[in-house]
């Protein structure tokens, strides 16, 4: 199967799945990297494996659609088939969603429907509640709002921190999406 990730950031799960590739794993290729900010770490890690880079430069655009139909186009070159978004912080519009219907794939750090949007991690801590965790689910057009694929739980406890919280998430996102993508692409 044919991948493209969209990250616009470190890109610990771009290497997650990038390494689960490399080890048979997952039955796929990421033929493109997406980013909207080319100075975001995840591009190093795409051309240390020799992974195309595109940059989405959304200001270059007069509209949010305008820029995903060239983005498409530039999908189509690389005959992508299923979209994997790795803490892509933009939200995809109709123009996307329409091209790949049922093929764009997010992870959340939190037990959705709980804590969506950017600090589903920090507002899991405040709320003070006992578990929280990681989600995969396709995109719709709301702030991490569509179908839910796959989650799984991880424990608060009472000594966590932001930093051993989000190294508890972080850990079991690097699993589980590698292995969920998996799951999927050996369904379809
Ligand atoms: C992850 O926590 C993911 O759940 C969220 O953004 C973060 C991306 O981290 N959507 P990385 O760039 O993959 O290291």
């Amino acid at each position: 199967t044919k991948l493209a990730v969209f990250a616009s950031g470190t890109g610990s799960n771009f290497v997650a799945i990038a390494d689960a590739i490399a080890n048979d794993q997952l039955d796929a290729q990421i033929e493109v990297l997406v980013v909207d900010k080319i100075s975001a770490p995840v591009v190093q890690r795409a051309v240390e494996r020799n992974i195309p880079v595109f940059h989405l430069k959304y200001k270059d655009f007069a509209t949010k659609e305008l820029a995903e139909a060239a983005l498409v186009t530039e999908l189509q070159k690389y005959a992508v088939e299923l979209i994997a978004l790795a803490g892509f912080m933009r939200i995809i519009t109709g123009t996307l969603l329409a091209a790949y219907p049922n093929k764009i794939i997010n992870i959340h750090p939190s037990l959705l429907p709980a804590f969506p949007g950017r600090h589903g991690i920090d507002d899991a801590l405040a709320a003070q509640v006992s578990q929280t965790g990681v989600t995969i689910h396709y995109v719709d057009s709301g702030i991490d709002s569509g179908t839910i694929i796959a989650q799984q739980a991880v424990t608060i406890e009472p000594t966590d921190t932001i930093t051993t919280l989000a190294t508890k998430i972080h850990a079991l996102e690097h699993v589980l999406y590698p292995t969920t993508l998996a799951q999927l692409i050996k369904h379809n």
